[in-house]
């Protein structure tokens, strides 16, 4: 039995859709009232052992209100106690770097940490920026504004979410990428601005950027993140998800072009 944490969200979603179309035994778990799942909260001990009894994996994702590895941390004691074998945590390119004096994803690093002292089985998966973040802006789009640019002209390998959940499943169902840490890249380097026309040119309607730094109400875990991609730290890709998936990693255009009619959809 798989535990799917994090299964409303962007990556767990396709988890539970890829899962689903393998007939493979799952429980997704989420904070809210769902027919056959598991309703639990991180911040809540009782229901985490609840969500993990009789699992053998856990696809591990973690979004704190504050970037702290209590969520993770929590979820390792109750597999622990429960006998769960092995953990596939989503974490973030780059975290364990150093930047500016401070250290990029401390909260991942320390989540990492945890699992690796656990004596579980582990794989890490430190994808770069999801393509699905400019969904984020599509109210902004759709008013025809200027959309924030933290990356400068930096460039990123960025990812399509569809083939970080399929890594995941490939890591949860075989014994290949045990204790392997993979930095999950798209197949292409590329600016935001570029990543904004070309985005611009499948919506057929104008994306504009404004260059933005990260604002001060971050709190400084995040902008260590943000600080380390915009001076070029993430400017890399991997083959691991071709490797892995036995075709090429899907492309930025790629992503847009499938996403289309959410860009048009009511935010
Ligand atoms: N976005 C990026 O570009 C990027 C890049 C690299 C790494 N990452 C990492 O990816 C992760 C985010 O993944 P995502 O975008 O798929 O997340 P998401 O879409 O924001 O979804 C968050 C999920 O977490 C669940 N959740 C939140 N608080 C919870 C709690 N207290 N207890 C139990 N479940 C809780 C939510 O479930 P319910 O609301 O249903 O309970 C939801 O399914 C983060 O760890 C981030 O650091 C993101």
């Amino acid at each position: 039995m798989i535990l799917v944490t994090g299964a409303t969200g962007t990556i767990g979603s396709h988890v539970v859709r890829l899962l689903t179309e393998r007939g493979l035994p799952f429980r997704a778990m989420s904070r809210r009232e769902r027919a056959g799942w598991v309703r639990a909260d991180f911040d809540d001990p009782a229901s985490l052992a609840r969500a993990v009894a009789d699992v053998d994996t856990v696809f591990l994702l973690t979004v704190p209100p504050a970037p702290t590895a209590d969520h993770d941390i929590a979820l390792v004691a109750a597999a622990r106690a429960a006998g769960v074998r092995k953990i596939v945590k989503l974490s973030a390119i780059g975290s364990g770097e150093r930047f500016d004096g401070k250290t990029v994803g401390a909260w991942h690093l320390a989540a990492e940490e945890a699992i690796e002292a656990s004596g579980l089985v582990w794989t890490m998966l430190r994808p770069p920026s999801f393509a699905s973040n400019f969904l984020w802006f599509r109210a902004l789009i759709q008013a025809g504004q200027p959309i924030p640019n933290l990356a400068g002209d930096s460039r990123q390998a960025i990812v399509d979410p569809r083939d970080v959940a399929a890594f995941a499943v490939a890591a949860m169902t075989g014994h290949a990428h045990d204790g392997q840490r993979y930095d999950l890249t798209g197949p292409e380097l590329l600016t935001f601005a570029e990543q904004a026309a070309i985005l611009e040119g499948v919506l057929e309607r104008p994306v504009r950027i404004t260059d933005t730094h990260a604002p001060d109400r971050l709190p400084a875990g995040v902008s260590t993140g943000i600080g380390w991609a915009r001076a070029g730290g993430a400017a890399y890709v991997t083959d691991h998800v071709p490797q892995v998936l036995g075709r090429p990693a899907g492309t930025f255009e790629r992503w847009a072009r499938d996403h289309r009619e959410a860009f048009e959809a009511m935010p």
